[in-house]
């Protein structure tokens, strides 16, 4: 089994998405996804209503996920960490014990090198339209990590 978090601040925009979208392009026999945030702002929420809704549209159901906050034995737990942007990044760098725990670490647009940006915007504050913005980056990203995978883990 090849297990992948993906982490953001709240647990409950951009990774939840990152979660159901990964998830929803790997076998479940083979690959294990899950979301954590950095911080306990929303330890057991519901994703936001808009992360479900433009998972929704997009035939992807994320609603059964629950907040928690990003912990030390995620870093046993998981083989890769594809954090959200660069503040997750340093946040999540910042808790590594040793080389393994900090090579297992990313920023989630770094797997895909046409896409030009590196961080993946925090939608919070913003409407469905930057939701929307969000999903299709993070399709584009987890379609090219989904083939990554499937070539080298099956
Ligand atoms: P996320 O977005 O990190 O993509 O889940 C946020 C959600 C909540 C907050 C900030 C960012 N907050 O400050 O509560």
């Amino acid at each position: 089994m090849t297990s992948i978090l993906m982490v953001c601040l709240g647990n409950i925009c951009r990774s939840p998405l990152a979660h159901g979208i990964l998830e929803s392009k790997l076998p479940s026999d083979f690959f294990y996804v899950d979301s954590a945030g950095t911080a306990n702002y929303h330890v057991g929420d519901y994703p936001d209503h808009r992360s479900i809704a433009v998972a929704k549209l997009n035939g992807i159901n994320i609603a059964n996920q629950r907040g928690r906050q990003f912990k030390l034995s995620d870093f046993d737990s998981f083989d890769f960490i594809y954090t959200m942007d660069e503040s997750n990044y340093k946040n999540v760098i910042a808790l590594a014990r040793n080389n393994n725990d900090f090579a297992k670490v990313k920023c989630i647009l770094e797997v895909d090198e046409s896409i030009q940006i590196s961080n993946v915007p925090d939608p919070y504050y913003g409407d469905m339209s930057d939701f929307q913005s969000v999903f299709q980056l993070l399709e584009k990203a987890c379609n090219s990590l989904s083939y990554k995978l499937l070539e080298t883990r099956l």
